[in-house]
């Protein structure tokens, strides 16, 4: 069975993360977005999302646009939703780098409702979320939340009221009177913020309306999701969570449609491995506290890991190249010491923040959580990156958790609970390289046995299996 097969009588499908974000949710969008979708809408979060696709061998970084865009010479839509907020300079940024690659975007849309980041949301991200350490969240500083608060504060500025330029005076008036820092800079942020809107008016629509109209013409669309389930401001470990429902339902509902419309919801988890970026409760983290104190320091990205750890690496065009089966890196990956273990698989896997460079956090997959994600995002799953770390001697898969009250099997988002519970592990045994492998049957006995323990446990279906970056490095079920 291929992806088409998934595909056959589908009118809209979903990708959304069942974790934290960083998941490869870019491999499917781009597969879908140019195999199968005529519509991709994204309906939450904004540049803090970072998607990495592989177009032509090359690998490309959208950090607002959905995917799909790379398709828009061939008539293909896409939407950039009413639950999104949107800075207008990196938007810019973005369609002027699709130019200088001769791309066009003529079918983009913007929704009139979605909310603009303003420059002194930026300020006052960074201003306060400075401090990971001093307990700060560690958010990418893209103004995300203090947007999200204008939005349901009810003084928050949509990219309609852009386009009113009286009214649009008042109410920075009205928002500024929130950041007083911000005031000064007065005129000068309606004079750019005029610019921009102007730069993108040929694009500004009620997205809503549109997606209705696709959805009765039988167009097919691709819902894709940002960040991650266990991020969601409604789902996730609150308050080390993201400013938007990054559920399905938030999805959905971030383009104007409800969730029930969705005929294939996949939830993508990486396996059997997971990540963190930023703060927040992590049970199954290699190297716990330890690990996420030195992620939020500065100085730990991947080049000063490889140098620190003495693994060879050249630095080609901006991009850092070194052999991510180096010896070294095996044999860290298989350390009795949990911390470097973590840095192993860290490198071994390229968990560094596409967005901000970030070291992530890393640790085993967290089957309790994944139960908690089919209650709310549905039982579809698609596992990603476990080629990456078939260097292991053993992986492990986190059952429950356990402290003095006992063992719990039912995820709790609450980070006190989370920080204080030991996680319980199976063991499984090593696997060897999966890259080549396109048949699920042929997948080695561990790894099927651990995919074969995770699906009775959580209650969910794996219907793809990732072993690679590349679109046909792919096993549908
Ligand atoms: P914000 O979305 O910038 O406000 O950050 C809030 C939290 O979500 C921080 O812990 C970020 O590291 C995390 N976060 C936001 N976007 C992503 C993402 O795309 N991948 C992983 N983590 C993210």
């Amino acid at each position: 069975m291929g992806l088409d097969d998934l595909l056959k009588n589908v009118q809209i499908a979903a990708i959304v993360c069942n974790q934290l974000g960083d998941t490869g949710k870019g491999k499917f969008s781009y597969y879908f977005a140019s195999h199968w979708a005529n519509v991709t809408a994204r309906g939450t979060g904004g540049n803090n999302a970072g998607h990495t696709v592989i177009v032509n061998g090359k690998e490309k970084i959208f950090h607002l646009l959905p995917t799909g865009i790379v398709n828009d010479s061939k008539g293909q839509v896409t939407i950039m939703g009413n639950g999104m907020v949107i800075d207008l300079a990196a938007l810019l940024n973005e369609l002027k780098e699709l130019e200088q690659e001769g791309k066009s975007y003529n079918n983009l849309m913007i929704s009139k409702d979605a909310h603009v980041i303003m420059p002194y949301h930026v300020f006052y991200d960074r201003k306060k979320d400075q401090s990971q350490k001093a307990g700060g969240i560690g958010t990418t500083g893209r103004g995300i939340g203090p947007a999200y608060s204008d939005k349901i504060a009810r003084r928050g500025i949509t990219i309609g009221d852009l386009f009113n330029v009286d009214g649009l005076a008042k109410k920075v008036d009205r928002s500024l009177e929130y950041y007083p820092d911000s005031k000064k800079d007065r005129d000068e942020i309606i004079s750019s913020l005029t610019l921009q809107s102007n730069k993108i008016k040929p694009f500004f629509r009620n997205t809503v309306s549109e997606m209705h109209r696709f959805v009765r013409e039988g167009k097919k669309i691709l819902l894709e999701g940002a960040q991650g389930l266990l991020l969601s401001i409604e789902h996730g470990t609150y308050p080390y969570v993201t400013s938007s429902d990054c559920s399905l339902n938030g999805t959905a509902s971030g383009v104007g449609l409800s969730a029930k419309m969705i005929d294939l919801p996949l939830g993508i988890i990486k396996f059997p491995f997971m990540t963190r970026v930023g703060a927040g409760a992590f049970p199954s983290e290699l190297g716990g506290n330890a690990s996420e104190i030195y992620c939020a320091e500065e100085g730990h990205g991947k080049l000063d890991e490889l140098k620190k750890y003495c693994i060879p690496s050249v630095v080609e065009n901006g991009k850092i190249i070194y052999d991510k089966r180096h010896r070294k890196i095996i044999n860290m990956m298989n350390s009795r010491d949990e911390f470097i273990q973590g840095v192993g698989i860290r490198l071994a896997a390229g968990e560094y923040g596409a967005t901000t460079g970030r070291p992530r956090r890393v640790g085993w997959i967290d089957a309790v959580a994944a139960k908690y994600a089919v209650g709310i995002n549905g039982p579809l799953f698609v596992l990603t990156k476990v080629d990456a770390v078939d260097s292991l001697d053993e992986f492990k898969v986190c059952y429950g958790y356990s402290n003095k009250e006992g063992l719990h099997q039912n995820f709790s988002k609450d980070d006190g609970f989370l920080r204080t519970v030991s996680p319980q592990y199976n063991n499984y045994g090593a696997y060897f390289d999966v890259s080549s492998i396109r048949d699920y049957i042929k997948l080695p006995r561990s790894l099927k046995g651990a995919i074969y323990d995770f699906e009775n446990f959580t209650g969910g279906r794996v219907v793809i299996v990732s072993v690679g970056a590349d679109r046909e490095e792919t096993i549908v079920r």
